[in-house]
């Protein structure tokens, strides 16, 4: 089976979908887009997934082009016509193609862009060794609760981790962990889970919520409160969350030993607790 896109209406072959070079999306970045999982050819979460969107749509001012039930169908139909069935379905909308000037333009057609790659969870071996990660200064601007398509500091960031290999840069602004370049952040100190709030400083990841939820449901003790540098540096443990590393240790971070060098008893537990949920759901009917 050939990969499917989706562009503007039609489903096409990626290689033939192609944009105007006046799109807002390639001149300013001016667009918002979504990452969403799908297990065994159902997605993740999409409600959640479809209300960040919706956030993300609302802080740029940008008319949502579909409702809930289309979006719904277009998912669907682009995890239909691609050959994984486990798949990342990557959505984007610009403000599309008009006269370059930095003031949103009114009246014109926003561009919907949609693809899937296959997705691949991090390796039986990445999660038994843990992952290593750098410290950087977060020197992205002050909105990164939008999930922009203006990912430059983002790039940048991961590429300084990627340099040194490692698998993320951790993130700290004014003393303070946000979180890291694609990737929320969570430690363990004396044994309590923390994770910074959600603020204009980091984005509100669906990962994020559904490790919460597993540490309520399970009296994991944690707390949702600011983390400080030090404590991040002294941590027991450091776990990052995403769609895509799922919950991953790190186990080296600026090159020193986490904890014991080894994934932490909490953190296993909830990396277990988040397969067990991950297949309770995949199993349930689907509610669109
Ligand atoms: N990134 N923080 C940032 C900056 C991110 O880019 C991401 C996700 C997250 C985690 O969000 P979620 O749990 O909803 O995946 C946090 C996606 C996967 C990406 O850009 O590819």
């Amino acid at each position: 089976m050939s990969e499917t896109a989706y562009l503007n209406g039609e489903f096409l072959p990626i290689e033939q979908a192609k944009i105007s070079v006046l799109d807002r999306g390639f001149i300013f970045g001016d667009g918002v887009y979504e990452v969403i999982p799908v297990y065994s050819r159902r997605p993740f979460r999409l409600a959640e997934h479809l209300a960040r969107l919706q956030a993300s749509l609302d802080a740029i001012r940008l008319v949502n082009p579909h409702p809930a039930p289309k979006w719904t169908e277009l998912v669907g139909k682009i995890v239909a016509g691609n050959p994984w069935e486990d798949q990342a379905v990557y959505l984007q909308i610009t403000r599309g193609a008009a006269k370059r000037d930095h003031v949103f333009p009114k009246g014109v057609k926003p561009t919907v862009f949609m693809m899937a790659s296959e997705l691949v969870p991090p390796s039986a071996e990445l999660v038994k060794s843990g992952a290593k990660a750098i410290v950087l200064p977060d020197r992205r601007w002050l909105r990164c609760d939008i999930k922009s398509v203006s990912l430059l500091g983002n790039c940048m960031l991961r590429t300084l981790a990627a340099d040194q290999d490692c698998a993320e840069a951790i993130l700290v602004r004014e003393g303070m962990l946000t979180e890291a370049s694609a990737s929320n952040v969570f430690i363990v100190k004396d044994g309590t889970v923390l994770t910074p709030p959600k603020s204009h400083l980091i984005l509100p990841g669906i990962t994020y919520d559904v490790v919460l939820e597993i540490l309520r449901e399970n009296s994991i003790a944690h707390e949702v409160r600011p983390v400080t540098e030090a404590e991040l540096r002294s941590a027991e443990e450091v776990w990052v969350t995403s769609s895509s590393r799922e919950v991953l240790a790190i186990t080296t971070l600026d090159g020193k030993r986490v904890g014991s060098g080894q994934p932490g008893p909490v953190g296993e537990r909830v990396h277990a607790l988040y397969h067990q949920y991950k297949a309770k759901v995949m199993r349930a009917p689907i509610h669109a």
